[in-house]
């Protein structure tokens, strides 16, 4: 499956949206270097891309968070901190073992956290930025 930016899963912020398309399209490129059997080089590039990726979106979300005195600040940016450290723990041990069932079954779910995250919180979030509640 590839994930994409479906319409329940707009924000109506154009920065967050645009990356959350981004972070989607790394996560479906480690996917497809898993699936087409690309070998580690290629698994290591997508992984290392998506790892960096996501810590400079939740470092630019959190910035409007802070400079909007967004009150759910402090949960959202635990939330961030967790799921950096779980991605971290997933693809390590989808580099390490390679495409396994279960490592990718990991990485399919850490997705799906990510994709209910968004529906909710950073939906929230936006909401907040635009309308100031
Ligand atoms: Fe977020």
């Amino acid at each position: 499956m590839r994930y994409e930016v479906t319409e329940d899963l707009i924000t109506g912020n154009a920065l967050i949206d645009s990356e959350h398309r981004q972070l989607f399209d790394a996560i479906n490129n480690l996917l497809d270097a898993c699936a087409q059997g690309k070998g580690r080089d290629k698994i290591h590039e997508t992984v290392t891309f998506l790892n960096s990726y996501v810590i400079k979106h939740f470092g630019d979300e959190e910035r409007l968070q802070v400079s909007a005195k967004y009150p759910a600040y402090e949960s959202h940016h635990t939330f961030h901190e967790g799921y950096k450290r779980n991605l971290a723990q997933v693809t390590a041990t989808l580099e390490k073992d390679g495409p396994s069932i279960q490592a990718l079954g990991a990485l399919n779910q850490a997705a799906g956290v990510l994709v209910s995250h968004i529906r909710t919180e950073d939906k929230k979030l936006a909401r907040f930025l635009k309308e100031g509640k």
